[in-house]
């Protein structure tokens, strides 16, 4: 045999072992994977899929659930409330929109300052939320975060709720 022809022997097996790679390939993307079911593990909105920008996943969340947060983890330092008062951190109501730093009668740190060209809107609020030490480094409002991307969406949809009724 030349060498011609194991080339093209070498060539033949080359072709075939990308072809079945290929195929492989493609049978895996076209049968989905099975999701396991987790009993007990509620999984809050099914109907976001993965990848779903903070748009989509305000846009689908949970107002009720917001407030239960804020409630929870904000109330103690924000006032929610219309024409609220600063406590440790400044008024909330009506925030989202406003540049960042930016509430009249507040004393914000320069590490927030630094921020005042941004808005607060879903993507500004989200990072802000997931880690404010990141966001803005030295920043006096200490709180670690919110690490669940659909919570904070949950609670921005309730920041977004936070705005005198349209009359
Ligand atoms: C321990 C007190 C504390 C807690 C808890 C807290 N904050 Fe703050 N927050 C502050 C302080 C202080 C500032 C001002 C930060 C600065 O000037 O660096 C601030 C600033 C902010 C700002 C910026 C306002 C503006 O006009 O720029 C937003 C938005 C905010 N907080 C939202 C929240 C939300 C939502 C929660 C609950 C998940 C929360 N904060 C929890 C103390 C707190």
């Amino acid at each position: 045999m030349d060498s011609v022809r194991l080339n093209q022997i070498g060539a033949a097996c080359l072709f075939a072992a990308l072809a079945v790679g290929a195929s492989w390939g493609v049978a895996r993307t076209a049968v989905p994977e099975p999701v396991p079911a987790k009993p007990g593990v509620a999984i809050p909105h099914p109907a976001a899929p993965a990848g779903a920008s903070i748009d989509d996943l305000v846009a689908r969340a949970s107002v009720e659930k917001g407030h239960a947060i804020a409630d929870r983890q904000c109330a103690m330092c924000h006032s929610l409330a219309p024409q609220g008062p600063s406590i440790i951190g400044p008024a909330l109501f009506g925030v989202v929109g406003t540049h960042v730093g930016d509430i009249p009668g507040y004393e914000f740190s320069d590490a927030l300052k630094t921020h005042k060209d941004e808005t607060w809107n879903n993507t500004t609020l989200s990072t802000w939320l997931k880690s404010p030490a990141d966001y803005a480094p030295g920043t006096k409002m200490s709180f670690p975060g919110i690490e669940s991307e659909t919570e904070r969406a949950d609670l921005i949809a309730y920041l977004n709720s936070l705005k005198p009724e349209p009359r």
